[in-house]
C-alpha cells in the first residue's frame, strides 16, 4: 500500500525547542531552590533582577507576578487614579488598558501607525487635548512595543515632556529590542515586562518586571509588591499587592537570560528570511532604521477578506496561524465606553481586520520555514 506521510504539524511557538536545549540547566537551577526552600523572594530573585536591570541598562528591577502586575505597579507607584487619563494604543492586549481602569484612572485611547503597529504620536496629542475637553487630567501615557518592535519613543517623549505625562513603556512582547543600541527599559520613566511563557524572555508560569531609574520609585515598587510594606511586611504604609515573583521562576529566567542574546539573534534571522521570501507576495513588517525588534509576533498583513481562507489553507498543511488581535480594545464589550482621540482608530481598525501571524520563535529552523514560505505561496496564489 502507498500510503502519504504527513509532515508533522508545526508549532506556533516552540516552548519545548528551548527546554531540550537548556534541559539541564534549568533542572539543576530548580533543584537548588528546591534545596534551598527560600521559595519567595529568595537569592535568585535578587540576583535576577541585577541581571535584568543590567542586561537592559536600567538602575533597576523589581521583579513580580505578571506583566498585568508590573503595569499596575507601576500605575500606582505614580500615585495614577481617578479623574487621570491613561493615554493607550487601542491595537494592543487588553491588559494594557485593563492596568488603567483597575487603579480607578480612565483609559484613552490613541490609533497606531499603519507601519509600525504602534502608537501614532500624532494621534497621542490629539487624544490628550480630547482627555482635557472630557474634563480629565492627562496623566500617563503607556506606548506598547507591540510585536517585539520598539514605539517611536523619542517621539512619545517629547510629547510626554510638553504636556506632563509620564512614560510607562509596555514592553511586555518586546523586552530586549532595541533603538540605536538602546535597549528598552532604558525608555521613558517605568517600564513593564512580562515573563509569560510564550515571550521572547518566558518563564514557565507567570511573571512580570519594572525597570526604572528612579531611586524613590523602585522603593516603593518594592513596598507595593509585598501589601505596601515599611520597614517589615508587618509595617504597612501603603495599600499594596501581594505580587512577587516565584524563585523558582527567577532561577528559570537566570538561565535563559544567558542564552537570550543569541536567541533574538536567532529571531532576526528568521524574521529576515520571511521577509526575503514573501516580501514581494504580501505586506511583510519592517523595522524602522535603527530599530531592533525581538520578533514576539510575525504579522503580515491581508486583503481585507481574504484571511479566513488563507488560514484555513495553512492549517490544511499543519501551519498553524494566529490573529493578534481581531477586535481593537475600543470595540471591546469592557472598554467601549472609554474614551478614544478625536478622529477616530480607523488604523487599529483596519489592522485587526486584515493581521494574521506567522509561526515566530528562535528555534524556528530552516527546512521548517521553508515549509511555511512554501504553504504561504501556495495560499496567497489560491
Ligand atoms: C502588550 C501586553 N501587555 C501586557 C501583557 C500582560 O502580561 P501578563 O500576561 O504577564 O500579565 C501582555 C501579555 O500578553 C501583553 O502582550
Amino acid at each position: 500500500m502507498n500510503r502519504r506521510i504527513e509532515p508533522p504539524p508545526i508549532p506556533f511557538i516552540d516552548v519545548a525547542a528551548q527546554r531540550r536545549r537548556l534541559g539541564s540547566a534549568i533542572d539543576a537551577a530548580v533543584a537548588r531552590v528546591l534545596d534551598h526552600c527560600q521559595f519567595i523572594l529568595g537569592p535568585e530573585v535578587a540576583a535576577f533582577e541585577n541581571e535584568l536591570a543590567d542586561f537592559c541598562g536600567a538602575r533597576h528591577a523589581i521583579a513580580c507576578a505578571s506583566g498585568t502586575d508590573a503595569l499596575t505597579l507601576a500605575l500606582r507607584a505614580k500615585g495614577v487614579g481617578p479623574g487621570d487619563a491613561v493615554f493607550c494604543p487601542s491595537f494592543t492586549f487588553c491588559a494594557t488598558a485593563e492596568v488603567a481602569a483597575l487603579v480607578g484612572a480612565t483609559p484613552v485611547f490613541v490609533d497606531v501607525r499603519e507601519d509600525t503597529f504602534n502608537i501614532d504620536p500624532d494621534g497621542l496629542k490629539v487624544a490628550v487635548a480630547t482627555a482635557r475637553r472630557l474634563g480629565l487630567t492627562p496623566k500617563a501615557v503607556i506606548p506598547v512595543d507591540l510585536f517585539g518592535l520598539p514605539a517611536d519613543h523619542d517621539a512619545v517623549a517629547s510629547i510626554a515632556e510638553d504636556e506632563s505625562l509620564i512614560v510607562l513603556d509596555d514592553a511586555a512582547q518586546a523586552f530586549g529590542a532595541s533603538i540605536d543600541g538602546h535597549k528598552l527599559g532604558s525608555f521613558g520613566d517605568l517600564t513593564a515586562t512580562s515573563f509569560f511563557p510564550a515571550k521572547p524572555l518566558g518563564c514557565y508560569g507567570d511573571g512580570g518586571a519594572v525597570l526604572t531609574d528612579d531611586d524613590d520609585t523602585a522603593a516603593t515598587l518594592r513596598s507595593l509588591r509585598v501589601h505596601g510594606q515599611g520597614s517589615d511586611k508587618y509595617d504597612n504604609v501603603r495599600i499594596g499587592l501581594a505580587s512577587r515573583l516565584d524563585t523558582i521562576q527567577a532561577a528559570v529566567l537566570r538561565e535563559k537570560l544567558k542564552i537570550f542574546p543569541e536567541e533574538i539573534e536567532a529571531r532576526n534571522a528568521a524574521a529576515r528570511r520571511y521577509a526575503d521570501a514573501l516580501g514581494n507576495l504580501v505586506t511583510v513588517p519592517r523595522t524602522p532604521e535603527g530599530f531592533v525588534s525581538v520578533w514576539a509576533q510575525y504579522t503580515i498583513r491581508l486583503p481585507n477578506g481574504r484571511r479566513e481562507a488563507f488560514a484555513a489553507s495553512l492549517r490544511a498543511e499543519g501551519v498553524p496561524t494566529a490573529i493578534y488581535y481581531p477586535i481593537p480594545l475600543h470595540r471591546q464589550h469592557a472598554y467601549k465606553h472609554y474614551p478614544v482621540g478625536d478622529g477616530g482608530m480607523a488604523v487599529s481598525e483596519r489592522l485587526a481586520a486584515e493581521v494574521i501571524s506567522l509561526p515566530m520563535h528562535a528555534y524556528l529552523d530552516e527546512a521548517t520555514q521553508d515549509r511555511i514560505v512554501d504553504a504561504t505561496r501556495r495560499a496567497l496564489a489560491r
